[in-house]
């Protein structure tokens, strides 16, 4: 057979280091299953699953839980990130860890406790001995409160208590000067503040071995033009200002933020229905995220389509370790065909997530995956998934 590539691009296939698939213990927000579903669905081919599940993913039989349920699903690669907890012992990491052996792919918080500094400290400091590299989610619990959105003048106007900017920069500059401290390998998460991409960039100017990540929605919109009663844009941490979108455009232009992910954060209906103080914080992405990307960021020449590839496969790959990321010959052929032109109103009756909780529902977005391979075997033809 031969495929008519005309117009379009073809890449390797893309790595999402930072998805909450919610198994196990909430999968009626989303499982494996219907997650890795999604990943290849939005072009993924490798995603790597949050620590924060019920239990959290803390020993060496829940990550090996976690693979094997990707292995069986049979869609996208899918790596699980072990948890740091307060307690936790450098032998319980050695035993999550060793990633050719079935280990975790990395390490991040448990939700609960990173932001205690000596936790952190010590994760760095083994992660230094090892070689591990251990996730930040940059959030100061007692800064951020019970805030339901960015605090700002968009906060004010619409009467909802606020998240200050510092609530994120604060652990930013702390784990940055930790690593720089302990010389341990460090990736922070989801970066959307002007402060921290500061931060990242001079820490980078003196050789701290860091990356950093940021999410699609903090790309596309910032916290004037989400709707007070749309719970869709509620996400932790929350969409900045404009002139933290532009700051974050320009980091990943510049590559003081390595990569893009997700965050894709699976809600159910009825959890994101409630009012707006009640919904829980997420957006579902997979399915819409690189799509948005093309749309809202590529398409208007904010950012190139070769430095998303690279950020979102090329970079992932390097920095975590993995496959993938390379349209080398004789390697694994993960791989995707992006058809510019191709359009989908997003609809509930065709995500394959569990989740709808994205501000693209019932929106066109233009530019789509059209075909997916993982390890030469097509799984998304047209946008179904095979
Ligand atoms: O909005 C978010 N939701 N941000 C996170 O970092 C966690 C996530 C979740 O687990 O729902
Ligand atoms: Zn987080
Ligand atoms: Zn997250």
């Amino acid at each position: 057979d031969t495929i008519d590539g005309k117009g379009k691009f073809v890449f390797p296939g893309l790595i999402d280091v930072h998805t909450h698939l919610r198994e196990p213990g909430q999968e009626d927000k989303e499982d494996i299953l219907s997650g890795s579903r999604a990943a290849v669905r939005g072009g993924f081919t490798t995603i790597l699953a949050m620590a924060n599940t019920q239990p959290v993913i803390d020993n060496r039989a829940l990550v090996e839980f976690v693979r094997m349920q990707g292995e069986r699903a049979g869609y996208a690669h899918i790596h699980p990130i072990g948890a740091v907890t307060k307690g936790m012992q450098g032998a319980e990491l050695v035993e999550m860890s060793n990633m050719k052996e079935g280990g975790a792919v990395a390490f991040s918080d448990d939700g609960k406790n990173i932001h205690n500094a000596e936790v952190m400290r010590l994760a760095l400091e083994y992660a230094k001995l090892t070689g591990l590299l251990i996730i930040s989610h940059c959030e100061d619990k007692d800064l951020a409160g019970d805030g339901q959105m960015r605090r700002g003048v968009a906060s004010a106007r619409m009467g909802l208590k606020g998240i200050p900017a510092s609530a994120e920069s604060v652990i930013v500059a702390r784990d940055l000067q930790l690593a720089e401290e302990t010389g341990g390998r460090l990736h922070l998460a989801h970066i959307s503040t002007v402060e921290s991409v500061e931060l990242i960039r001079r820490a980078k100017e003196r050789g701290v071995d860091v990356t950093a990540e940021v999410n699609p929605h903090h790309l596309i919109f910032c916290d004037e033009e989400m709707g007070i009663t749309d719970t869709f844009f509620k996400v932790n941490p929350p969409l900045g200002s404009r002139v933290d979108r532009e700051a974050l455009i320009e980091g990943l232009r510049d590559g003081t933020l390595d990569m893009i992910a997700t965050d894709h954060a699976p809600h159910t209906q009825a959890e994101k229905t409630r009012p707006f103080a009640e919904a829980p914080f997420g957006i579902a992405s997979l399915e819409t995220a690189l799509s948005a990307v093309w749309q809202h960021l590529v398409v208007p020449g904010r950012i190139s389509m070769d430095r998303v590839i690279e950020a979102w496969s090329f970079s992932p790959a390097q920095r975590f370790g993995l496959q993938g990321g390379s349209l080398v010959p004789g390697s694994p052929a993960d791989m995707v065909l992006f058809d510019p032109e191709f359009s989908e109103v997003i609809e509930p009756a065709t995500l394959v997530s569990k989740a709808r909780n994205t501000p693209f529902l019932n929106k066109t977005l233009q530019g789509c995956p059209v075909m997916v391979w993982v390890e030469g075997r097509l799984v998304q033809k047209n946008r179904t998934v095979l």
